[in-house]
């Protein structure tokens, strides 16, 4: 076996389970339903069967504003199942990949974010995540770490929480004006891009700390504006506003723009633009909702 894809059916863990397969590797495509990884024994029992060399970890608890209420829950999916897997993968040799956050910075820097920049997670989110980095590193010693940041797939069209640019298209679709935070920056991250430029890290460089955001930084309202008119729908329902107009139970970065420079000196590709994420996005997430009302 060459992959177990955790959380395969969240946006990213689907976009990796389509990309590994189309390079030709075995993959264990593991949902929420089939494995939770909160519980180390299941994951174990998997493990001891299969073995398989690489272990990619896209499950998670994402919901920013509901941890604030909740961190026992978002700690025990982000940070403590991590550490379960670390160190089962540690005991079998199999090397882990994990993905973290912008969330685990503060957001008061005015340049992108290196993977030496050190993290100071502004949120119960943030903290949760940070945890989970830490675990990953700590107990199993062929860790990757991928911190990416507002990730948007195709796959947000069926997915449980969907994501930015699916709620942005719902409303304009539906005339619905819009109110968008100007104020805060981001590196919104496409997941079929990320899902590819990881399996090339996995492919070619050490394990260790990297950063994947997308291509460009970009603030929320701009962001929204965009994915409108890629659309064909009227950028002028959203008007900008600063943050604090729309106060929110979870604090975040205000500018977590994330720098790749580190993963491109090791010549894995540059993210696309989001001009060209957001084309793709849009005519793979049309293709997928047609296919659910058909
Ligand atoms: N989405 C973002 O904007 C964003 C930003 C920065 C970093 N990230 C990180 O990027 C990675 C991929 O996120 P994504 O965007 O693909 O998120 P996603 O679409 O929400 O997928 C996460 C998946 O994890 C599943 N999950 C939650 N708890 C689980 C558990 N205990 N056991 C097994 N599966 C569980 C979820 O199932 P349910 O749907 O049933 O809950 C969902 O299918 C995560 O590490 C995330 O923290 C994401």
């Amino acid at each position: 076996m060459d992959a177990f894809v955790l959380g395969a059916g969240g946006q990213l863990g689907m976009e990796m389970v389509r990309e590994l397969e189309g390079r030709g590797y075995e993959v264990l495509a593991l949902a929420r339903r089939d494995l939770n990884i909160t519980v180390e024994s299941e994951f174990e029992a998997l493990m001891e069967r299969s073995r398989p060399r690489w272990t990619i970890n896209c499950a998670a608890y994402n919901l920013v504003d509901q941890a604030e209420s909740e961190p026992e829950k978002a700690m025990a999916v982000n940070g403590f199942a991590v550490r379960g897997l670390a160190q089962v993968c540690q005991r079998f040799g199999s090397t882990l990949l994990h993905y973290s956050t912008d969330h685990v910075f503060d957001g008061r820097s005015e340049q992108p974010y290196v993977e030496e920049d050190l993290p100071a997670a502004p949120s119960a989110y943030g903290i949760s995540k940070l945890a989970g980095e830490h675990f990953a590193r700590s107990y199993c010693d062929n860790a990757y770490i991928v911190r990416v940041a507002g990730v948007f797939g195709p796959g947000g069209v069926i997915t449980r929480h969907g994501n930015f640019p699916e709620l942005i298209y719902k409303r304009t679709s539906a005339d619905e004006p819009l109110r968008i935070v100007n104020d805060y920056f981001s590196t919104p991250t496409y997941a079929p891009a990320l899902a590819s430029r990881s399996i090339d890290l996995l492919e070619k460089a050490a394990p260790g700390l990297y950063h994947l955001g997308g291509g460009e930084t970009i603030s929320w309202y701009e962001w929204a504006r965009k994915i409108a008119t890629t659309a064909g729908l009227s950028p002028d329902l959203i008007t900008p506003i600063g943050h604090v107009d729309y106060p929110t139970p979870a604090k975040r970065p205000q500018y977590a723009s994330l720098s790749n420079a580190r993963t491109e000196a090791l010549g894995i590709a540059t993210m696309p633009s989001l001009d060209q994420a957001a084309t793709e996005w849009l005519e793979l997430r049309n293709k997928i909702a047609t296919a659910k009302q058909s």
